[in-house]
């Protein structure tokens, strides 16, 4: 089932929607069309009992208010450009810069705050909502208009896709992903910290003081970064290690061990006390896990409790951070007549331990 209903309305007169989106096993998502933000997802735990199991706000007042990207579409490119500068074709673009004197998840205005069209379904392969954005030639500094569209479906077999597709007609850098904060114990329940997590990756683009990758790609086996056998996320958090050092915590790029299936396998998540699964598979050959470390009890969620540090964490499929200028990264560069496509599939399960 999908129902559409107002949001509100944003200061400069854009009326918002709320799309609900609900499966035949009470799976139930909610998604607005400013930032195709995820303000709540429920599923059940092993014992059937519904939770939201997402971070956010009540209200799109909150939402525009500056809160660090809960839920929302992350473009034009995804995690951080070096210096806010890059060359492609022999002409050096200077993008807008927000995060200290780099250029982080889109810029200042990314796509996290605009407002998508939207254009709900319901068929054979689920529920959704088919969300497109213009971004014009210039915007925060990028080349071309880039035609972006991104799908959320639901599906009976409680899996929620998002697929990203985009066109351009000039050649620029595109990584588009989505920025849900996730709390299998239930939103609001405290830290993430004994989640059990698997990561499908042996190498990561380690990272300087300021989050930019060093372009050096790292072999993490038998360190704090070694995910590969499931492991809590606070197990070795606070290790001495330069990586979690710089990240003050996780908030790296992990290189997914790819199969030969299109959608490889990435991440799973397991919370033992509620027994929710979440298993994360994608097309893109990154992922960035970030547990949440910036978060510090200034902002009050939708529970009413503020969110402490380590409160949420995201799994965000990617190309590697600073592509456009790391010649050994896979490309991140769309060129006309070309189309960018990209599919990340996070599916929702319980398991006692
Ligand atoms: C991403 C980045 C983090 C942080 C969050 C938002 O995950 O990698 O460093 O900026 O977004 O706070």
């Amino acid at each position: 089932m999908v129902k559409k209903e107002s949001y509100g309305t944003t200061k400069s007169g854009k009326t918002v929607d709320l799309y609900t989106l609900i499966n035949p096993n009470g799976i139930e998502v909610r998604a607005i069309t400013y930032g195709g933000i995820i303000i709540s997802l429920k599923v059940p735990d092993a014992r059937g009992e519904l939770a939201d199991i997402v971070l956010g706000c009540n209200s799109l007042e909150e939402y525009t208010k500056g809160v660090p990207y809960f839920g929302a579409i992350i473009g034009r490119y995804g995690n951080r450009i070096s210096q806010g500068k890059f060359t492609l074709n022999g002409t050096e673009y200077t993008l807008a810069t927000n995060n200290g004197p780099n250029h982080l998840h889109g810029g200042v205005k990314g796509f996290d705050k605009v407002v998508w069209k939207a254009e709900p379904f319901d068929n054979q392969n689920g529920v959704g909502v088919v969300l497109t954005y213009l971004s014009k030639d210039g915007e925060e500094g990028y080349p071309g208009n880039l035609n972006s569209r991104v799908t959320y479906t639901l599906t009976t077999q409680n899996e929620l896709i998002f697929d990203y597709h985009a066109t351009t007609d000039k050649a620029t850098p595109v990584n588009l992903t989505q920025h849900t904060y996730f709390n299998l114990s239930g939103d609001g329940q405290g830290e993430i910290l004994n989640h059990q997590l698997t990561l499908n990756a042996s190498h990561i683009t380690p990272i300087d003081s300021a989050l930019i990758p060093t372009g050096e790609i790292l072999n993490v086996t038998g360190t704090p970064l070694d995910f590969t056998e499931p492991t809590a996320i606070g197990t070795r958090i606070e290790q001495k290690n330069e990586q979690l050092k710089f990240g003050q915590g996780y908030d790296h790029n992990f290189i997914i061990n790819r199969s030969e299936e299109n959608n490889s396998f990435v991440a799973r998540v397991h919370e033992p006390v509620s027994g929710r699964v979440m298993e994360v598979y994608s097309t893109e050959p990154g992922v960035q896990f970030y547990s949440g470390n910036f978060l510090d009890g200034t902002i009050i969620g939708k529970t009413g409790k503020p969110y402490q540090r380590r409160a949420g964490f995201c799994l965000e499929t990617q190309h590697y951070p600073d592509s456009p200028n790391k010649p050994n990264f896979p490309s991140s560069i769309l060129k006309p007549g070309e189309t960018y496509e990209s599919r990340t599939v996070y599916k929702f399960s319980t398991r006692m331990p």
